[in-house]
């Protein structure tokens, strides 16, 4: 699709976070699996419902705007889901491994608040005040989630890994 609009702008960047979450659903289970802290997996697994229902909400944007449901390939996602892979195929030490997924997580929450916060400003500007309000919805759960992996990390699993040391 040739980009001449800002309306255009925000497709892309619509069928690009769409592809980015359809990628992260299948990462999520890895994730929760490589985590051997209990809490860390819990917030993979509740993360992870979370994304399906965001990827739900997504469709429902691309009704309401009568638009087709086709993801656009994001390399930026891909690229993060393979660092991710990297930490979780090459630290053997369960401590340090959980430092490393929390690391790859945060990089691709910190992508998706900045898409999310962008698409949800488009909707603003081009008067989709429904589907903004779906997209800042997310973008919160986004920021939640950013949130919580960074009190995991701090109040727990940095001591643990660095006292394992
Ligand atoms: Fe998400």
């Amino acid at each position: 699709m040739s980009v001449k609009t800002v309306q255009d702008l925000f497709v892309n960047e619509l069928r690009d976070i769409y592809h980015a979450e359809k990628q992260l659903l299948r990462a999520l289970p890895k994730m929760a699996k490589s985590s051997t802290h209990p809490e860390l997996k819990q917030a993979f697994e509740s993360h992870l419902e979370e994304t399906r229902g965001q990827v739900e909400r997504l469709e429902q944007v691309f009704d309401q705007l009568d638009l087709s449901k086709r993801a656009k390939p994001c390399q930026a996602m891909e690229g993060l889901i393979e660092e991710a892979k990297e930490h979780m195929g090459e630290i053997e030490d369960k401590s340090v491994l959980d430092v490393g997924i929390i690391i790859s997580a945060q990089k691709v929450e910190h992508y998706e608040i900045a898409a999310y916060g962008t698409v949800a400003a488009y909707a603003g500007i081009l008067g989709f005040t429904d589907d903004q309000n779906t997209l800042h919805a997310i973008l919160d759960e986004e920021k939640n989630t950013d949130r919580t992996l960074t009190d995991l990390a701090e109040k727990l699993v940095n001591k643990d890994a660095v006292r394992a040391a």
